[in-house]
């Protein structure tokens, strides 16, 4: 087969011999620009601008804090994003609403979810569990979850893959869940929400025998625990906010983990919005429907302690953070503490994170 001509003139101005040429090619592909990496300074600036209102009782002002840093450092990085899950629609959130675009207008293309305080409540009380987060994918791939604020939830780690099903019920899923990891019902921790629409499902788990691990707020950490050996977590049951699923599956889908999906109406008129517009209330969403893309991305950087990082620290010369940042198509999971100076933030930036 004749050599493509480009590729023919490229080797001859190189002055490679054929040999020399076919060793080339044969190195392994290098790997290209993982722009997870970037995405850590991004969710770093938001964690240690909301962390500076901790224990404050004000969550809109820890919120406000984290979107003015996210958006300040986002708008530095080269890529042609568009905000798919962000603060809201234009007229009502100013910076990172729902369409906007984001970056230099360069490649890649890519879809963005934020959710600058995942925990908005736990920030304002000082609780542990919250995170300052974000998701990349493929252009067009990740779920928009339009008027539907509420899905219901299943998430399991890697080792649970394969074994869940949202359909079937609590008790059922724990006992396959159990087969899987061979650990009986008793030892599995279960994280729900604490709402009293969960009442009869932690009544439920508890009787099946498992244990029942509460959290106020916050199901991307609790998501994100199941996939994460020393936490405690095997399994995530509830109903928990849409967008926070999406971002959710976009970590799993890095750890190698599952989320199920089936979105839940909170009454007769977001149903009947949400079918004209083409949402299915019957339907099960998987990690393939809510990022539809192997290559997706992940940061996030914790603003309180949690199972798997540590909160910001503040200290005489600036702060600590403790970020994860995940890949899906190489499945890479990096946790990663940085060292910040104040004054070196500070010369750069005007969001006063
Ligand atoms: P905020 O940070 O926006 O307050 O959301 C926290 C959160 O707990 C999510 O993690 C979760 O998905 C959702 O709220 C649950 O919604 P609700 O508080 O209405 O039950």
């Amino acid at each position: 087969m004749a050599e493509r001509p480009n590729v023919a003139l490229f080797v001859a101005l190189l002055g490679l011999t054929s040999q020399e040429y076919a060793a080339c090619v044969q190195q392994p592909l290098r790997p290209d620009r993982n722009i997870a990496l970037e995405m850590i300074r991004v969710t770093e600036a938001a964690a240690i601008a909301a962390a500076r209102w901790v224990g404050r009782g004000d969550k809109n002002a820890a919120d406000g804090a984290a979107v003015d840093a996210m958006r300040f450092v986002l708008g530095g990085i080269s890529m042609d994003g568009i905000v798919v899950i962000g603060e809201g629609e234009k007229d009502e959130a100013p910076m990172l609403y729902n369409g906007e675009y984001i970056g230099d207008g360069q490649p890649p293309q890519v879809d963005v979810a934020v959710d600058p305080v995942d925990g908005t409540s736990l920030t304002a009380a000082g609780r542990p569990g919250a995170l300052a987060v974000i998701a990349l994918s493929e252009r067009g791939t990740m779920f928009n979850p339009g008027p539907c604020v509420y899905m219901k939830k299943v998430c399991v780690g890697p080792r649970a893959r394969g074994s869940i099903d949202i359909n079937a019920s609590a008790t059922d899923n724990l006992n396959e869940v159990s087969k899987r990891l061979k650990i009986p019902v008793q030892e599995l921790g279960v994280v729900i929400l604490d709402r009293p629409r969960h009442d009869e499902l932690i009544e439920e788990v508890r009787e099946a025998g498992s244990r029942v691990l509460l959290i106020s707020d916050g199901d991307v950490a609790g998501a994100i625990a199941t996939a994460w050996p020393s936490s405690g977590a095997d399994v995530l049951f509830g109903i928990g906010g849409t967008p926070e699923g999406v971002i959710a599956a976009a970590a799993l889908q890095g750890l190698g983990g599952e989320i199920q999906g089936i979105l839940h109406p909170r009454d007769d008129d977001e149903r009947r919005l949400a079918e004209t517009l083409g949402y299915d209330f019957d339907r099960v969403l998987r990690n393939d429907d809510l990022v539809a893309s192997d290559n997706c991305y992940f940061s996030a950087t914790a603003i309180t302690d949690g199972d798997f990082l540590r909160g910001v620290r503040f200290h005489d010369f600036g702060a600590t953070t403790q970020s994860l940042v995940v890949r899906s198509r190489s499945g890479t999971v990096r946790t990663i503490e940085t060292f910040h100076r104040h004054d070196k933030l500070q010369e750069f930036s005007t969001a006063g994170f």
